[in-house]
């Protein structure tokens, strides 16, 4: 990377490493191949390889195994099953429910039932793949179909349902009482994470019965947990590493875990080191991805566009065990008022047990799936009422607790403090032009018969924390060496999003040192203890708090070293530019200083903590605080569409994006691009199928499944930092920025709905599915088209 290229920093008041556009700090090896993920790592000696026997039926009955056959197999060493797992059976994170391997039944097409362990991966694969002739199943019927599943009132956990009402009729009345109505549905599928390296874990039995295990994971304290207890060991007793993912997006949360689970039994019961990483295909028919949601709604709004009442119903597909839906549920819940006061809300959540892979973590964790529901509903208020979408929007926002209205509490009872909604669209209308461009799209699509243009401007507000308190804290660890260099440990994993980069300048900073003097090292489990999961996008504002938090107990003992040779208060020595300034002048270099403390005997090394404050939360009845703050965001996108086709072309994509005070302009611009061209995927040309008889997903390959390229990004495409400061305390006043920027792809799925609409009479509503496929395109072009 050229540092010329980056974009220009503003650097924090005083600092030249927190606020600088300074590269990732792997951007060089990433680019140069010589970045060690799990699978480069060196295999010790004697290492085997795993591979797992995936059901060949969605659901069935598992009669017998044969073993022998397997077993016989060129270079097969040992076959596992269910009942060689000395504890629990279950990697479920919170209901626990999922098994490691399929014991009496399978309940989705993929899933694993035994591992086949060989001298080499080659010969693992070809004795696994014998699943359909050493597998004896009988198939039961199975449930597929979302609404199927909720109609025959299958679920994996208990509905929820959030209201917040004002009308004496409640909410039925607000609706009814409205000046005009609408009822909708909508549907909307998943997305497949598609980290670029793929789940893999390496498992090496240790000399005292323990192991250690090195794993791409998001969550190293989750795959110790399960691993433990599906070995009947102690914590203490496994280690897991990460250095780095090549990318997670949520998949590696906690569907990381079967496969650590497995590479850890075979290792500890055959007593040498075993890696376990299933190829392409295997990896997207075991594990789950982002929730297929499918929505109704009523909804109830002035001549206006002012939303006067509104009730939805969320189905969101869980797949055939709980995983993490209920959290992805209930981000769902509290992201269906996006940007917009909902006077007369009422929202019911339900998550249908499917025969199919177990849904899970994907970038915004069912907050984009929520805050899509209410974007279709404006679009459908506006066209209603033959309104611009943006001017409906804009009736609709948020106020804020000193405009006096009121209009500043979610339906979750959680008060919007930070609302910064309507100056930053207002920005970015302008900067984008939107209105004259309105005005030229219409003027085109007026002259132009089989290509239609269309425009969204769509905002996000994204609340930031892990909605259950107890996550939201972390660990660190920073030890200063007698050379003056500094290594840094956290919690917090990284998967290509620059969050070692991040604390590392936070460190830096605190220290006065240059960047290069300060390195982080991998995720271990055997150093910071009891971490939360990387995600929620908590990853700097947690972990760079706790690194803070240690740099500053080290600084404070070495203030108090050089004050005492100076005479002065430990509060006034400075730390800048590698050196330590006295308040008159006096100066010592950062390593010699270190070495002064040394010989005085100080401790040079410290432990760091953070919680982040005042959150609550009351799973009951889905109230209370669970955000810290908010994150704002908004884009413009223009397409073309060619309605004899279904093509299409993003013309031009204009973002503007809130991340508070920027820790790292350079990384955080590329996590809004990245964020907004992985909606854009999401919800135009990612698409899962499913065999509606087998439950096979058919889309298990790059070749079938589609998501966007460098060819799919516009040659127009500006991305801008909203100027902003994070009003609550976070690290520097940043803002995280991991998923917030996926909603900003919301605005190309509704400016092809715009570019529909132009085919149909005034007012037509587009019934268009997302992903908007080129056949989506069409079906929804053919529907509107009837209308004209
Ligand atoms: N960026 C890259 N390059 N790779 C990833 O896997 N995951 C996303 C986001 N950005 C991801 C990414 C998700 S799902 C989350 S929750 C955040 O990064 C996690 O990291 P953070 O908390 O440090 O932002
Ligand atoms: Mo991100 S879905 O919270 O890992």
């Amino acid at each position: 990377m050229d540092l010329k290229d980056l974009p220009a920093s503003a650097p924090t008041a005083g600092s030249p490493v927190v606020g600088a556009s300074l590269p990732h700090e792997s951007a060089r090896l990433h680019v140069t191949g010589k970045a060690a993920y799990t699978d480069d790592l060196p295999e010790p000696a004697g290492t085997l390889h795993a591979a797992l026997g995936l059901s060949p039926v969605a659901h069935g009955r598992i009669d017998g195994l044969d073993l022998a056959r397997l077993k016989a197999q060129p270079g097969v060493v040992a076959v596992f099953t269910a009942a060689d797992i000395p504890g629990e059976n279950n990697v479920g994170p919170i209901v626990h429910d999922d098994p490691i391997l399929a014991r009496d039944t399978v309940a989705y097409l993929g899933q694993p039932v035994f591992a086949v362990v060989a001298t080499h991966r080659d010969a693992a694969r070809r004795a696994a793949a014998l699943a359909r002739e050493v597998l004896q199943i009988t198939p039961l019927p199975p449930l597929l179909d979302l609404r199927a599943a909720h109609a025959a009132g299958q679920h994996v956990v208990p509905a929820m349902h959030l209201t917040r009402s004002s009308h004496p009729g409640g909410v039925v009345g607000a609706i009814a009482a409205a000046p005009h109505r609408l009822q909708g549905r909508f549907s909307l599928g998943g997305q497949e994470q598609f980290y670029l390296e793929g789940q893999i874990s390496l498992a090496t039995p240790l000399d005292d019965g323990g192991l250690k295990v090195n794993c791409s994971t998001q969550h190293p304290s989750e795959m110790q947990a399960m691993i433990a207890h599906a070995l009947q060991l102690g914590a203490h007793q496994v280690q897991v590493e990460c250095r780095r993912m090549g990318g997670g997006f949520g998949g590696k949360e906690s569907q990381s875990a079967l496969f650590a689970c497995v590479a850890a039994l075979a290792a500890q019961a055959l007593g040498r080191p075993v890696k376990l990483r299933p190829d392409r295909d295997d990896d997207f028919l075991i594990t789950g991805r982002r929730h297929g949601f499918e929505f109704d709604w009523e909804v109830g709004f002035d001549d206006a566009g002012r939303v006067l009442g509104v009730e939805v119903t969320m189905l969101g597909q869980a797949g055939h065990s709980a995983d993490l839906s209920p959290p992805v549920l209930t981000r769902a819940i509290c992201h269906f008022d996006n940007a917009y006061w909902l006077p007369d809300v009422a929202i019911h959540g339900h998550l249908p047990r499917t025969h199919t892979q177990s849904n899970t973590a994907f970038r915004g964790f069912g907050g984009p799936q929520g805050a899509l529901a209410i974007e279709m509903i404006m679009d459908d208020i506006a066209r209603t009422l033959g309104r611009d979408p943006f001017e409906v929007r804009r009736a609709n926002w948020y106020g804020t607790p000193e405009d006096g209205r009121g209009h500043h509490v979610t339906p979750y009872r959680q008060a919007v403090e930070d609302n910064i909604i309507d100056p930053l669209t207002q920005t970015l209308a302008q900067d984008a032009r939107y209105a004259e461009r309105r005005s030229a799209v219409q003027a085109f699509n007026a002259q132009s018969r089989w290509l239609k243009k269309g425009l969204a401007l769509t905002p996000v507000k994204f609340g930031i924390s892990f909605n259950v308190a107890q996550f939201n804290q972390a660990g660190a660890l920073v030890h200063v060496y007698l050379d003056g260099t500094v290594l840094v440990n956290h919690g917090g994993t990284e998967m290509g999003q620059g969050l070692n980069t991040k604390v590392a300048q936070v460190v830096a900073h605190e220290l006065g040192l240059p960047l290069a003097q300060v390195r982080v090292t991998a995720t271990d489990t055997s150093k910071v203890a009891n971490t939360s999961a990387t995600a929620a996008s908590t990853g700097a504002d947690l972990n760079g708090k706790a690194a803070q938090d240690a740099a500053r107990r080290v600084r404070a003992r070495l203030a108090g070293v050089s004050a005492q040779a100076w005479g002065v208060e430990p509060e006034t020595v400075r730390f800048e530019a590698g050196q330590a300034w006295g308040p008159d002048g006096q100066q010592l270099g950062f390593t010699a200083l270190v070495q002064q403390a040394y010989a005085a005997r100080v401790q040079l090394w410290s432990d760091g903590y953070y919680a982040t404050p005042g959150l609550h939360w009351d799973r009951e009845t889905l109230t209370g605080k669970p955000f810290f703050y908010f994150a704002y965001g908004a884009a413009v996108a223009e397409v073309l569409l060619d309605t004899l086709t279904g093509e299409w072309k993003l013309l031009q994509a204009d973002l503007l994006h809130d991340v508070g005070q920027s820790l790292n302009p350079a990384l955080d611009i590329g996590q809004v691009e990245g964020g907004f061209v992985q909606g854009m995927g999401w919800l135009t040309s990612e698409e899962l199928v499913w065999h509606p008889q087998t439950g096979k997903l058919m889309t298990h390959a790059p070749s079938t499944y589609k998501i966007p390229t460098a060819n799919d990004v516009p040659e127009a495409f500006t991305t801008r930092l909203y100027e902003n400061r994070n009003v609550s305390d976070t690290i520097h006043r940043s803002k995280a920025v991991g998923e917030p920027p996926l909603l900003l792809g919301f605005s190309v799925f509704l400016a092809l709905r715009d570019a529909v609409a132009a085919c149909g009479a005034p007012g037509c509503l587009p019934p268009l599915r997302a992903p908007a496929t080129p056949e989506a395109l069409l079906t929804a072009l053919a529907a509107v088209q009837a209308t004209a």
